[in-house]
């Protein structure tokens, strides 16, 4: 048996779904254990492009057994979408698709409620539109609707109907209809009835039997909750603490911590963002890495790679080790920054925020690299590679104090470095 956590070591969009595929190969359970449809995950295999906002991005592998934990807030159309969409490629998710009946649902009234938010400049954050915060909320306000609910409809109208109570003031008409809403969530609850299962207990069996388990994170590290640049985050934890509260598995059976990090950094939506290159420089990094969000299409924001944040990210997550992607957008630079501490008030800090908002008033410090002007997109030995982008990786590694285990260099399964041992 083993446990691996693979979670997002900066502002999210890092390759987690390349890296989470490549890694099921050799797996036999994949769980998401926390956001919703917020999260695009781009699978590419041979040409073909997926991108997964619920389904774990496992799913491609046939003999993957994939779970979405109760951590996770569920849009059911949009599951039933992916579903119907990856089955019309010929991959079945029958029998190997589960769904916690613990996860919360996405109702219509949370998306609108998240728009409503975002409309008002004052509490602007950026998001993805998709409901997520509001479906959230309502978990901790213990007045969510969660998967099983869906199978009672009795239950449900009587949930249904204290929920659209309680939010009427903040709902145009359209949004709050019982019926319509009501009808519409009793079909998902047929439709989706074959998957909804008591998850923890289906990975506490594969546990027993001593299965190999990968488990997926949505978001990054600094988008957490708790520990990310607040309020300009998630309503999740990310974060690889959160997995096992949001799969139902205790502490002890983890293994190892995987953290996804791009040899660069981007961020999509409002916050602080100390490394951002100037508009002309994100523009011209945007077009070679494709920085456009998988979600909503929106142009990531793009800057250089931050050392005091991996740092951190190493810190929070307990990395065991580093999936450096997307290191090929960077071959034609004739040389690179790094980041390596932050000025604040002209003294060096360590990283170790006490409150993340006076990032917005730090001064990155920069060490200045050479580039290696060769496409590194065709090789796949980490010998091969040329000696300036060695040295970027050694750099990333040593400032981050985590090792480096796999490296890579194209959207394909196949553009992959892995390093020894
Ligand atoms: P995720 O949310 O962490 O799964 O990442 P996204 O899928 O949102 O964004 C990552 C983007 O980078 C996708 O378009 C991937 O196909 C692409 N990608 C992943 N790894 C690499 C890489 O090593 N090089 C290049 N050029 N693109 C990559
Ligand atoms: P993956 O899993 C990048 C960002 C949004 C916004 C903030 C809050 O693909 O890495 P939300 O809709 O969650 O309330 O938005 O979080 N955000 C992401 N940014 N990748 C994601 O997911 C994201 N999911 C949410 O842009 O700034
Ligand atoms: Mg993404």
């Amino acid at each position: 048996m083993s446990i691996n956590i693979v979670v997002g070591g900066q502002w999210g969009d890092e390759g987690k779904g390349k890296i989470v595929d490549l890694l099921s190969a050799d797996c036999d359970v994949v769980a998401r254990y926390q956001g919703g449809a917020n999260a695009g995950h781009t699978v590419i295999v041979n040409g073909e492009q997926f991108i997964l906002h619920l389904l774990p991005s496992g799913i491609l592998h046939p003999n993957v057994t994939c779970y979405i934990g109760n951590g996770v807030v569920v849009d059911p159309a949009n599951l039933l979408q992916e579903i119907e969409f990856v089955e019309s490629k010929n991959i079945s998710v029958k029998d190997r698709l589960f769904v916690s009946g613990y996860a919360h649902v996405i109702f219509p009234y949370h998306m609108v409620l998240d728009q409503n938010k975002e409309s008002d400049p004052s509490r602007f954050i950026g998001t993805t539109g998709r409901g997520i915060g509001p479906a959230y909320t309502d978990k901790v306000d213990r007045i969510g609707i969660r998967m099983l609910d869906l199978l009672h409809p009795d239950c449900l109208r009587h949930k249904i109907s204290l929920n659209l109570q309680a939010k009427t003031e903040h709902l145009d008409e359209d949004s709050q209809k019982l019926e319509s809403i009501l009808e519409e969530f009793i079909q998902y609850g047929r439709q989706l009835k074959e998957y909804i299962a008591d998850t923890s207990v289906l990975i506490h069996q594969d546990i027993l039997n001593n299965r190999v388990i990968l488990l997926e994170g949505a978001q990054g590290t600094l988008l957490d909750v708790d520990f990310g640049t607040y309020p300009y985050v998630t309503s999740s934890n990310p974060i690889a603490g959160s997995a096992c509260v949001g799969i139902g598995i205790g502490p002890t059976q983890i293994d190892k911590v995987t953290g996804v990090m791009k040899a660069y950094s981007t961020r999509v939506g409002e916050g602080p963002f100390p490394t951002e290159f100037d508009d002309q420089f994100s523009e011209r990094i945007r077009e070679m890495g494709q920085e456009f969000g998988a979600t909503t299409g929106r142009p990531r924001r793009c800057g250089w790679f931050d050392g005091v944040l991996a740092r951190f990210s190493a810190r929070i997550n307990g990395l065991s080790e580093l999936a450096i992607t997307k290191l090929d957008v960077l071959d034609s630079l004739d040389s690179l920054k790094i980041c390596t501490s932050y000025h604040l008030n002209g003294k060096e800090i360590d990283g170790h925020f006490t409150d993340m908002t006076v990032m917005q008033e730090c001064e990155p410090i920069y060490e200045t690299v050479p580039g290696w002007q060769k496409d590194t997109s065709t090789i796949r030995n980490y010998d091969e590679l040329p000696q300036n982008a060695k040295k970027y990786i050694g750099r990333i590694s040593e400032l981050s104090g985590v090792p480096v285990k796999l490296i890579s260099v194209g959207s394909e399964r196949s553009q992959t470095i892995l390093m020894n041992g």
